[in-house]
């Protein structure tokens, strides 16, 4: 299986450091999740139900016509190869790359030939493919594409019988790029997440967006009861909770801000980045995510290309410990001058 963030656990024994003394900053989580309510008894106790209102709930919060609620956006990812390797038809597909790794592993597991794109090189390619799939807001590097720009490649690729999907995971605190309300047109599959802006990932829940028919197909591989009661009765409420989402889409944007600048003043300007993380891209990625994991903070390291990715501090006594330990920062790589530069070296 594909490496990812979070494994604080692992860190702990690795470094010899206890755990509660770790900083997490290697996802894109909010570290600020949503407040969980009681849940009652009989959530646990019964089989979930699919008409107790969740799919009418996400519909609205996404504004989409059709929505298949699944146990992670993972749980889509991992599926929807199969589901098009069961039409039989032999499919060119290209994908952004670098981008979220679980995608381009899943449409090789399922047989498929993957045409990695650059973002600036899929205009050119995109007349040549069959399926499309890209990320957006992208993880890691944070690159956003406008919707009129998605919207011709859908036309592009519909017109000919081909599909775009769009995994809007980051999606969250800026909804007016989603594609979710385009998604009754045949040929586009938007997924969102439940993990990144409300901040439960453990809660396990996603949306997958498209025509019907492919919806079905979809939860017919999936089979029954795809998320749990618990996590059913926790997202429609999160869904629901419009003041919350109002604030926390300000407060994630300044607390975002305020990392760039960090890293900026510290000699590691962002190469990019979302509401939820900053990504710096530099030869020195490896070297600092082991001098940051020496004082208990997990960033999230990527070999391609060399870079590590910062999600956001959760309270203000971890900014103050990232601050410092910024500051300690020792850059043995000769090709890195910014860091040094800002060192006064
Ligand atoms: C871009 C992107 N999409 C999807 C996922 C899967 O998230 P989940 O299964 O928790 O919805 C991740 C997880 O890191 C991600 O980064």
């Amino acid at each position: 299986m594909l490496e990812h963030g979070g494994k604080l656990r692992h860190a702990a024994q690795h470094y010899g450091i206890p755990l509660q003394q770790w900083i997490d900053l290697s996802t894109g989580l909010n570290p600020q999740a949503w407040p969980m309510p009681d849940i009652p008894a009989s959530a646990w106790q019964r089989l979930p139900e699919d008409d107790d209102g969740l799919d009418n709930v996400a519909q609205y919060y996404y504004g989409a016509a059709h929505c298949l609620p699944v146990a992670g956006s993972q749980a889509a990812i991992q599926s929807l190869p199969q589901l098009y390797k069961l039409t039989g038809i032999k499919l060119r597909v290209g994908m952004l790359a670098p981008a979220y790794a679980e995608h381009a592993y899943a449409w090789r597991r399922a047989g498929f030939d993957i045409i990695s794109l650059a973002a600036s090189e899929i205009e050119a390619q995109v007349n040549r493919l069959d399926l499309l799939l890209i990320v957006n807001p992208n993880n890691p590097t944070g690159h956003t594409f406008e919707p009129v720009q998605l919207l011709r490649w859908h036309q592009q690729l519909a017109s000919r019988g081909g599909s775009l999907i769009i995994d809007e995971a980051f999606m969250d605190p800026t909804p007016e790029k989603s594609l979710a309300t385009y998604t009754d047109q045949k040929g586009l599959v938007v997924l969102r997440s439940l993990g990144k802006f409300f901040g439960l990932a453990g809660a396990r829940v996603g949306f997958v967006f498209a025509e019907p028919d492919l919806l079905y197909r979809l939860e017919e591989l999936l089979g029954p009861w795809p998320v749990s009661g618990p996590s059913r009765i926790i997202a429609s409420a999160a869904l629901q909770d419009r003041g919350w989402h109002a604030r926390t889409r300000k407060g994630l944007q300044q607390q975002s801000q305020r990392l760039a600048r960090l890293l900026i003043d510290k000699g590691l300007s962002a190469t990019g980045g979302t509401a939820l993380f900053q990504w710096v891209e530099t030869v020195d990625a490896e070297s600092i995510h082991q001098q940051l994991a020496r004082q208990a903070i997990l960033t999230r390291l990527f070999s391609e290309p060399s870079s590590l990715r910062f999600g956001l501090p959760a309270d203000e006594q971890q900014w103050q410990r990232l601050e410092m330990a910024l500051i300690e920062l020792d850059y043995m790589d000769e090709n890195s001058d910014s860091l040094r530069e800002a060192a006064g070296r």
